[in-house]
């Protein structure tokens, strides 16, 4: 096997940024779309010049003709599909958040073993250069000892009809951004948080539109968290060490022409604009796949992280649910 054929497991709104990534990935093609319906699947391939339409996501995953699956389902469907897929002997890219339950990423994570198929979260951002080099700064010790990291994403819905504001179908603005803060605070703290502490406000579809979060980390670090469905769009990642501030424009979601992307600010001396270079941002997530499939590397997105992003959502809704502190 050189190349690896890919599936769409549904004609969700985010295909239409990994339709681009795996055709301009050297070892990778489209082949195949799913949907719940022939005519869905069918008007989705001939916009999108995909070869093959299937009716159901199970015929795709028992088709031959496919080895990766992308599943870009709502939340509340991640773990079932993933799960499907691999018992099927597919490869699985699977959209954040990757289970809603402990008990459903434990289980996919069991079938990737009992599989051997490769099953990664399709977090983006964290294979983009720009995410590489605030790690590598904070790494070598550029910025000194960590103390805080702060993390924001914002946005506001056009319409109210949405995926994300259905409560049993893991609705909410943490679990849709609030995880892209959370994660970035693991990364760069080097593991989850001891303790956390939340606050959210439930709007009137049933989930939290608003979240804040705090937790805190050995060595007396933290990090602080924000994420609201209320609000214009903005993003922005703050990282404070003893040796100075680095701040990242727009953490989550690529380049923007004229804006400064990566600053540091130095505790001595003039601030410093980090070079970054220029990469489609969900292009990493699909090459590692093709790099671990057909190489046979480890994920750089282990999936000890994924659970770790799920295990500190869980605790920060069990926080702000309580009004206690959660400790891990
Ligand atoms: N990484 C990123 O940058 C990023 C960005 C946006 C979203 N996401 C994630 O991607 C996933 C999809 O988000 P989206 O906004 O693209 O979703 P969306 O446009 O609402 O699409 C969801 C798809 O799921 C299928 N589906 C199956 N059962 C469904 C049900 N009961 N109700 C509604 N749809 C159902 C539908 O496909 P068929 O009709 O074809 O079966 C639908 O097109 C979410 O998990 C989200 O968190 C990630």
């Amino acid at each position: 096997m050189s190349k690896i054929r890919w599936g769409l497991l549904s004609t969700a709104n985010i295909n239409r940024r990994l339709i681009p990534a795996i055709r301009a990935s050297a070892r990778g093609e489209l082949v195949a779309v799913a949907s719940r319906s022939q005519a869905s699947a069918q008007a989705y391939a001939d916009q999108w010049g995909i070869p093959q339409a299937f009716s159901s996501y199970e015929a795709m995953l028992a088709s031959d003709a496919v080895d990766a699956v992308y599943i870009s389902l709502p939340n509340h469907l991640h773990a079932e599909w993933s799960i499907k897929a691999m018992q099927q002997g597919k490869h699985v890219l699977c959209e954040k958040p990757f289970a809603l339950t402990l008990a459903e990423v434990d289980e996919m994570i069991a079938v990737s073993k009992q599989t051997g198929r490769i099953l990664t979260e399709a977090f983006m951002y964290r294979h983009h250069p720009q995410t590489k080099i605030a790690g590598e700064m904070v790494q070598n010790g550029r910025l000194g000892r960590i103390t805080v990291v702060r993390g924001v994403f914002n946005f506001a819905f056009d319409t109210r009809e949405n995926i994300r504001l259905v409560p049993e179908w893991g609705g909410g603005g943490l679990w849709d951004v609030g995880v892209y803060p959370i994660s970035m605070a693991q990364y760069i703290m080097g593991g989850p948080p001891q303790q956390v502490f939340g606050n959210q406000w439930i709007g009137e579809s049933g989930v939290d539109e608003v979240f804040s979060g705090q937790m805190t980390y050995a060595d007396d670090k933290v990090a602080q968290i924000s994420c609201s469905f209320c609000t214009p769009f903005h993003t922005f990642v703050e990282i404070l060490g003893t040796e100075g501030r680095l701040t990242m424009n727009r953490p989550f979601i690529g380049h923007n022409d004229g804006e400064r992307q990566l600053m540091f600010y130095p505790k001595d001396g003039e601030p410093e604009e980090i070079a970054v270079p220029e990469k489609e941002l969900y292009l990493g997530e699909v090459e590692d796949m093709h790099a671990v499939i057909l190489d046979g590397r480890s994920p750089y997105l282990s999936l000890a992280e994924t659970r770790n992003h799920v295990k500190t959502v869980l605790a920060l809704y069990q926080s702000a649910q309580t009004g206690q502190i959660v400790t891990l």
